[in-house]
């Protein structure tokens, strides 16, 4: 095995899941970190809860890379989503804590009866007959939050993990509270579906002033970013609020969240405050909850949470 300072790039799906098997033989937990690339701050620190996710075990941590079609809809950012393999592989190399990259050119099943192919029900995988035509659905989880305004977005998702567990073959996977919605989701899917996979969410990592990292922040302005602030500022506000008058009323808070934003100069898409675990909205901040949001700054659409345990 390569030295965790160095990680193996792998391409192919059957040496990807070979790789896995000889590291389980070897008496390894595999971790897998699903991303589309373009790695910052946040992503390295979902290698290190990776890299600490097996106490006291040998862990083999794989990061995948690939930028999944089907979650996107003709309309949205595949075209311009931002890729860097080659600074990817240097930051992963600079963690001392990847032993496999595993860089798929495509995992999807194309069409081959020469017809050029349509976009499959609303997203951007463009198949033709023939080619992949199964999908995973959380019925539940996806509707609502990020499902309302991307509604081929965690079907794309669902699918996607679903085909990088059956190739890698994980013991432990880990994803980013940031996008708590998806989190939420692959939990419930490796529930109902059996997988025999470990599910963490890591803790979302913010810039020092507060701005979540994500992949979009280097389509910014300056002056879109310090308005994009308006997001966190407004969250923390909304929590402290919380925590000091119990049982306060979720659409005040909602009302103002969207009213911070708005001024701030933003298009609010939505500002939900959700049970933890059904996402369900709540009339009432009684029980554990998280506020998400979503709202553009320019052409850039940001999302943000931040989770509320009463009481505490
Ligand atoms: O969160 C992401 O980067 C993607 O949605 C994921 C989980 C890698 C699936 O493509």
């Amino acid at each position: 095995m390569a030295a965790a300072g160095e990680p193996e790039v792998i391409r192919d799906k059957a040496a990807m899941r070979a790789w896995s098997r000889r590291r389980r033989a070897e008496g390894k937990t595999v971790v897998l970190v699903p991303t589309m690339g373009f790695l910052h701050e946040g992503h390295l620190s979902l290698v290190s809860t990776a890299a600490n996710a097996s106490a006291g075990a040998p862990v083999a941590v794989v990061v995948s890379i690939y930028v999944n079609p089907s979650q996107f809809a003709p309309t949205e950012d595949l075209a311009t989503y931002p890729s860097d393999l080659a600074g990817d592989l240097r930051k992963l190399a600079s963690t001392g804590a990847v032993h496999a990259v595993f860089n798929p050119p495509d995992l999807y099943v194309r069409g081959t009866d020469g017809s050029g192919g349509a976009a499959v029900s609303g997203s951007c995988l463009q198949e033709a007959a023939g080619g992949h035509e199964t999908w995973i659905r959380v019925e539940r989880l996806e509707v609502g939050l990020c499902g309302s305004s991307r509604p081929v977005f965690f079907r794309g998702v669902a699918t996607v993990v679903s085909k990088l567990f059956n190739v890698v073959e994980p013991d432990v996977a880990v994803f980013g509270k940031k996008d708590y919605q998806q989190w939420r989701l692959i939990c419930r899917m490796v529930r109902d579906l059996d997988f025999a996979i470990e599910i963490i969410g890591s803790e979302i990592v913010r810039e020092a002033d507060g701005l979540a990292m994500s992949s979009r922040n280097v389509h910014l302005s300056r002056e879109e970013r310090e308005k994009a602030l308006s997001i966190s500022k407004s969250l923390v506000n909304a929590r402290t609020s919380a925590l000091k008058n119990s049982n306060s009323a979720s659409q005040h808070m909602k009302n103002q969240i969207a009213q911070t934003l708005s001024e701030a100069g933003g298009r609010v898409d939505y500002v939900e405050i959700v049970e933890q675990e059904s996402l369900v909205p709540v009339d009432t901040i009684d029980r554990p909850v998280v506020i998400c949001v979503a709202a553009w700054f320019g052409k850039v659409r940001l999302i943000d949470n931040i989770e509320i345990h009463p009481g505490s």
